[in-house]
């Protein structure tokens, strides 16, 4: 990536944002100064890793909103990463979830709801049969299980700078010579993942022909487009051309939508007739509590019948025991049923082209070599001047340094996009106003860069 600023400066202004961080938020301080009992001082270590001097604690949140404990109020695009795409806490969802919580929630038995949602997610994605699970890792994790479970073939194809989750099998990327490796930073790594799992450039038909060729891959796992390495957009008929390649060697297409729903209401794969095997969809499918859907055809579902009615007594290594409890399946109703809307995707689709369209000639004004990409709700800036095709190029176009000065100093605007890359989403709450004040924002970090 050739750097456009030089690294002195962009190193001088991130101390200069730390420093207006660190005097404004005495009260987070406070909180990260107590933190001893959790491990790197946050309940979960990578919390550490936004690039702030400590955490940014939250007090509430609403809607398009968040609000941390020292009362700064920001305007949230990270939305919890997608968690909350349509807001935080939205009515109808928090009301059943208070509705429920009064009358018990936690049984490992099903309630009339979840009929409701089966036959809700049938209807919207075209895939008769549904599962319920907790995290859109833990519904990579079965369908893994299930493609594997109903082949019987052993090997797993995924694309160079995928992200499903910490699914032990997805947690690879190529290497110059072509092979599968661990990720670089993986702990406790023992099996080679190189074994079962195959990664193939994405947007390459070939290299996919290639790793299906030997005929032992149970099944190809992608997102419509790449959104955890920045944004990587199929190229035209590339994913009519996977789903024609994994008929013709007999695997399963999964294609995850935790983060592509933000296309539209039945997510990329809804909006282009994909038709996929199965299909998973996490993060904001329970208005943001932790639960994840995966969806199958009738013929996948009936192979599935078929093996659990065959194989011996015991544990199928799917299913956890608070998944699908009576508390997540009234959230996912009420969030299907009010929140999850086509009228909402009809609010946030123009606004994020608005907000797309407003980088674009902000960076244009700029004579920044640097590109925009938007599917549906969602934005992302590259630092690199056409949109990579694949996971190697849009990796090789990052600037982590840039990256934390920007997202730092909007922070300290008042406007909170996502950590570890560029991406942002515009929910339904969103105001214009909004839009502006980020792109405003961000030429704000130029003019500084620029002196
Ligand atoms: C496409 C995709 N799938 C799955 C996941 C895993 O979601 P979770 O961390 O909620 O399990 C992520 C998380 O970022 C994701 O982006």
């Amino acid at each position: 990536m050739p750097q456009v600023f030089s690294p002195a400066r962009v190193a001088a202004l991130t101390e200069r944002e730390r420093a207006d961080y660190i005097a404004q938020r005495p009260r987070s301080a406070a909180l990260a100064a107590g933190s001893g009992h959790l491990l790197s001082g946050v309940p979960m270590h990578w919390m550490r890793d936004w690039g702030t001097p400590f955490p940014l604690y939250i007090d509430h949140a609403q809607g398009a909103q968040c609000v941390d404990v020292d009362g700064h109020v920001y305007t949230d695009f990270c939305l919890g990463d997608t968690g909350a795409m349509f807001g935080h806490s939205p009515a109808p969802v928090a009301a059943a979830i208070a509705e429920r919580a009064a009358r018990g929630y936690s049984c490992m038995l099903p309630g009339a709801d979840a009929n409701w949602v089966g036959a809700h997610l049938a209807e919207r994605f075209g895939l008769p049969v549904w599962q319920i699970a907790t995290t859109a890792t833990d519904a990579n994790r079965f369908v893994l299980r299930w493609a594997r479970g109903l082949s019987g073939r052993p090997v797993v194809v995924v694309f160079d700078g995928c992200y499903h989750g910490t699914v032990d099998d997805t947690l690879v990327r190529q290497d110059a010579d072509g092979r599968t490796v661990a990720r670089s930073g993986l702990v406790g790594q023992v099996a080679d993942l190189g074994q079962y799992t195959r990664v193939v450039p994405f947007n390459d038909l070939a290299a996919l022909h290639a790793a299906l060729a030997p005929g032992d891959v149970a099944c190809v796992l992608t997102e419509p487009a790449l959104t955890n390495i920045g944004m990587v957009l199929p190229d035209e008929g590339f994913l009519a051309g996977v789903r024609q390649l994994t008929r013709q060697h007999g695997a399963l297409l999964v294609i995850d939508e935790t983060h592509t729903i933000s296309t539209g209401y039945a997510g990329y794969s809804g909006q282009i007739g994909l038709e996929p095997d199965m299909l998973v969809l996490g993060k904001p499918i329970a208005g943001g509590l932790p639960a994840a859907v995966y969806g199958m055809s009738a013929e996948v579902a009936a192979r599935a019948e078929a093996l659990l009615a065959s194989k011996p007594d015991g544990h199928s290594g799917m299913g956890t025991t608070l998944s699908a409890n009576l508390f997540t399946l009234a959230a996912m109703r009420a969030n299907l049923e009010q929140v999850m809307t086509r009228d909402a995707y009809a609010l946030t689709t123009p606004r994020a082209a608005r907000l797309a369209d407003a980088l674009r000639a902000l960076f244009a004004r700029h004579r920044l070599p640097w590109c925009v990409t938007q599917i549906g709700a969602r934005c992302e800036f590259q630092f690199c001047p056409t949109p990579p095709r694949t996971g190697a190029e849009a990796e090789a176009a990052m600037d982590h340094a840039l990256e934390r000065l920007i997202h730092l100093s909007l922070l300290n605007q008042g406007v909170l996009i996502t950590p570890f890359h560029n991406m942002m989403l515009v929910c339904p709450d969103t105001p214009e106003t909004a839009i502006t004040a980020l792109v405003d924002g961000v030429e704000a970090v130029l003019e500084a860069l620029r002196g």
